[in-house]
C-alpha cells in the first residue's frame, strides 16, 4: 500500500493485471527478480472473458503460480493489499473497468494503458479519481517505473534495457513525460549522465491524461529521495505553463531541466500534428518554443535543442554532487535474470542434443512434407494411399505397379466378415458400450500368427528356405520335422475347393505386374504339396500378400534391406491398416443397429452371425 500521498508504487507495492497480458506480467517479474524483490509484484490477474485459475511464470529461476480471477471484486477481496490496477482493457472497456476498479476502496492507482478511449469519458474519470482520491496514469501509456522497486506492465522493455538504464536499483532523479518512446530514451539518457532514475512516469498522449506532468513533478517534489527533476514536454495543450507557474510559485523548488519537443513544427507551413493526440499547436503559445521560452524564464534549466538535454542533465547532476545533496552510492552487483530458453536457442548461447532423430516426415517448414515432396506435391502428383504409405514406410516413392500393389492389399484385408477374431472381438466391445477406440482396438489386439498377422511370418520363413536353396518337399518336410505349422498355409473356411478370392486377385495380379516372382513361384510349388495332404492348406491371404511383397521388395531395394523390412513386422502393418478400415465399420454397425434398423439399400444384408470356431 502506498505510505503517503507521493508515493504510488514501492518494493511492497502489488498490481492486478486487468487482461491476459501474460508478456507484460512475465517482464514485471523479471524486474522484481532483478531487483531483489521477495515478491512478485503482480498479485493476481482479471480475466473478464475468462474463468477462475492460475497462470505460470517464472520468478527469477522457480516457476510461480499467479492467480487469475473472473472478478475483479473477488480478486480484491483475496488480496487486501493490492492497490494499483493496470488496466490493459481495450478502448471499449476501459473506462468502464476503471470506474469498477474506483468502485473498490483499496485500489488507490489505475493505469490506463489503451489508446482511443473517448475524451468525454475520460474527462469524467478524472474529475471521478479527484472526488475519490485516487490516481489515474494514462491513458495511452506505457506506464513507469519506481527504479528497483516497481514496473508497470511493459515500461523499460527487455530486461536487458533495463538492465542497461539501471533502472533494477534506485537513483535520484525523478522524470516525468507525456511519450512512453521518449521515456525510454530519456531513462537511458538519465542513466549515462547521473546517479540513475528514481521515478519515471509517462503520462500517455492524449489530450486529456488523467493526471498530469506537473502532479507527477509535485509529488517527486515531496520525495526526499529525489533529488531532481527531469521532465520531457511535447507541442500543444498548456499543461507545461502549469509548470511555469508552479515555478513561479517555488511549489517546484528542486532543479528541473526540461525540453519540449516539437521544435521542429515551425519548419512546416501548415499546423502539424504529431503522433500523439495532443500533439498539436492550436495558437503560438501551444508551440514547443514559446513553452520551451516560458520555462526558462521561470527558472527551468532548458536545453538549446534535445541534442544537448543529456548535457544539461549532467550539469545539474554534478552540481547537486558537489553541494553533496547527492551523494553517488557504490553500484551493487546486478542480480542475473536467466534468459528464456527459447531466446537462448534463438541467440544461439545454449544447444541441446535432439530428443530422437525422425527421417520419414518434416513439419518445421513452410509446408508439411511426407518424405522430400510437399504435402501439395503428394496430392499434385495424384500418389494416392499406396505412395504416402511407401513413403512414409519404405522412405522412397515406389513406382506405380508397387503402390497400386500396396491399395490392393489394404483392399482385400479390409473386412472378412463378422465372425472372424478380430470383427467378434471390436462386436463385442461396442455391444459392451466401449467407444470407437476400445473397440477398434481390442479387435485389432487379436491380429497375431493365427490371425493377419502371419504375413512376415510367411516372406520371412519362405524365402529363408528358398535363399538357402531348400526344395519345397524339403522345406515341408523340415517344418514338419519341427513340429511347426507353415506360416501363410491353411485356412480355417477356404480351401482348394472354396478357393479364397482374394489369394486369386493378388497373385494374378503379381504374376502381371511384377518384375519376377521367384518366391511365389516356390510358395505356389510349397501349396501343391500341402494342399496334396489337406484340401484346406491353401497359400493364404496373409501368405499370400507376405510372399508376394517380399518378391516385390527384393526388386525395389537391396535383398539385405527388402529382408530387414519384413523382419521388422512391416508387413504385417499392411493387415492391420487394412483391418482398421473393418473393424471401424463393424463398430458403426452394431452402434447403428443399436438405434433400430433404418432403411438403406443394402438392409436386406443382415447376417445371423455364428463364429466359425
Ligand atoms: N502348415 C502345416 N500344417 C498345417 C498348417 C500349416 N500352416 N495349418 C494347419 N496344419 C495342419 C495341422 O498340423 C493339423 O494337422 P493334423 O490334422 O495332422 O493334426 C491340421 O492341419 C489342422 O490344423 P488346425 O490348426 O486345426 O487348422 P485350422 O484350420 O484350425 O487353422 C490356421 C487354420 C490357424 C490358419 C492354420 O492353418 C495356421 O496356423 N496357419 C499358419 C498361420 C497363418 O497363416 N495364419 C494366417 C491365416 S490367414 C488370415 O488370418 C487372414
Ligand atoms: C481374415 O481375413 O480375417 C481371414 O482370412 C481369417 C479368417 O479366420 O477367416
Amino acid at each position: 500500500m502506498a505510505k503517503n500521498d507521493y508515493v504510488l508504487f514501492d518494493k511492497n507495492t502489488q498490481a492486478f493485471i486487468y487482461n491476459m497480458q501474460t508478456n507484460a506480467v512475465q517482464r514485471m517479474l523479471d524486474f522484481d527478480y532483478a531487483s531483489g524483490r521477495k515478491t512478485p509484484s503482480v498479485a493476481a490477474m482479471i480475466n473478464p472473458t475468462g474463468s477462475d485459475g492460475f497462470q505460470k511464470f517464472f520468478f527469477g529461476l522457480k516457476e510461480v503460480l499467479v492467480p487469475v480471477y473472473k472478478s475483479m471484486k473477488h480478486a480484491a477481496a483475496k488480496h487486501p493489499n493490492v492497490d494499483v490496477m493496470i488496466n490493459f482493457a481495450s478502448f471499449r472497456s476501459a473506462a468502464s473497468s476503471t470506474e469498477e476498479a474506483f468502485a473498490i476502496p483499496q485500489i488507490h492507482t489505475v493505469v490506463i494503458i489503451a489508446e482511443g478511449v473517448p475524451e468525454r469519458r475520460m474527462r469524467e474519470l478524472t474529475a471521478k479519481a479527484k472526488k475519490l482520491n485516487k490516481i489515474i496514469i494514462g491513458p495511452a501509456t506505457v506506464g513507469g517505473i519506481v527504479a528497483g522497486q516497481f514496473k508497470i506492465g511493459n515500461t523499460g522493455g527487455t530486461i536487458e534495457n533495463i538492465m542497461d538504464s539501471k533502472l533494477h536499483r534506485p537513483g535520484s532523479v525523478g522524470f516525468v513525460s507525456k511519450s512512453g518512446g521518449l521515456s525510454n530514451e530519456a531513462y537511458n539518457i538519465v542513466a549515462q549522465n547521473t546517479d540513475g532514475l528514481y521515478e519515471g512516469i509517462a503520462i500517455g498522449g492524449d489530450r486529456f491524461p488523467g493526471s498530469t506532468l506537473l502532479d507527477h513533478l509535485l509529488r517527486f517534489e515531496k520525495n526526499p529521495e529525489i533529488k531532481m527533476l527531469v521532465c520531457l514536454g511535447e507541442v500543444g495543450g498548456s499543461d507545461e505553463y502549469t509548470i511555469v507557474e508552479a515555478l513561479k510559485k517555488k511549489q517546484i523548488t528542486k532543479p528541473l531541466v526540461m525540453w519540449v519537443t516539437g521544435t521542429c513544427s515551425k519548419a512546416f507551413k501548415t499546423e502539424v500534428q504529431f503522433g500523439h493526440a495532443g500533439a498539436k499547436a492550436g495558437s503560438e503559445a501551444e508551440t514547443a518554443d514559446a513553452k520551451n521560452a516560458a520555462l526558462k524564464a521561470a527558472g527551468a534549466v532548458v536545453p538549446n535543442s534535445f541534442d544537448d538535454y543529456g548535457e544539461k542533465i549532467a550539469q545539474v547532476y554534478k552540481s547537486l554532487v558537489k553541494k553533496k545533496v547527492i551523494t553517488p552510492k557504490p553500484e551493487p552487483t546486478p542480480v542475473k535474470v536467466p534468459m528464456d530458453y527459447t531466446t537462448a536457442v534463438k541467440a544461439g548461447l545454449v544447444r541441446r542434443p535432439a530428443n530422437f532423430i525422425s527421417t520419414i516426415s518434416d513439419d518445421r517448414g513452410e509446408e508439411l512434407k511426407y518424405g522430400c515432396l510437399e504435402i501439395s506435391d503428394v496430392f499434385k502428383r495424384d500418389l494416392g494411399i499406396g505412395g504416402v504409405l511407401s513413403i512414409l514406410w519404405f522412405k522412397k516413392l515406389l513406382p506405380k505397379y508397387a503402390t497400386k500393389f500396396i491399395e490392393m492389399t489394404i483392399m482385400v484385408t479390409a473386412d472378412h466378415g463378422p465372425a472372424v477374431s478380430g470383427a467378434h472381438n471390436t462386436i463385442v466391445a461396442a455391444r459392451a458400450g466401449k467407444d470407437l477406440i476400445s473397440s477398434l482396438v481390442s479387435g485389432m489386439l487379436t491380429i497375431g500368427p493365427r490371425f493377419g498377422g502371419a504375413i512376415d511370418g510367411a516372406a520371412q520363413l519362405f524365402s529363408e528356405a528358398y535363399d538357402a536353396g531348400r526344395t519345397p518337399q524339403q522345406f515341408v518336410d523340415d517344418m514338419k520335422a519341427k513340429g511347426a505349422n507353415i506360416q501363410g498355409i491353411g485356412h480355417r473356411v477356404k480351401s482348394v475347393h472354396n478357393p479364397d478370392m482374394r489369394v486369386q486377385i493378388i497373385k494374378e495380379y503379381a504374376k502381371k505386374q511384377f518384375k519376377s516372382t521367384p518366391l511365389l513361384d516356390y510358395a505356389l510349388e510349397v501349396e501343391k504339396i500341402t494342399t496334396s495332404k489337406k484340401d484346406n492348406l491353401i497359400l493364404n491371404v496373409d501368405g499370400c500378400i507376405g510372399i508376394c511383397f517380399a518378391d516385390l521388395l527384393r526388386s525395389e531395394f537391396s535383398k539385405e534391406e527388402a529382408d530387414m523390412y519384413i523382419k521388422l513386422g512391416a508387413l504385417n502393418g499392411l493387415f492391420v491398416l487394412g483391418r482398421s478400415i473393418g473393424l471401424i465399420g463393424h463398430f458403426l454397425d452394431q452402434k447403428r443397429l443399436k438405434q433400430g434398423l433404418y432403411r438403406h439399400p443394402w438392409d436386406d444384408i443382415a447376417y445371423m452371425v455364428d463364429m466359425k470356431e
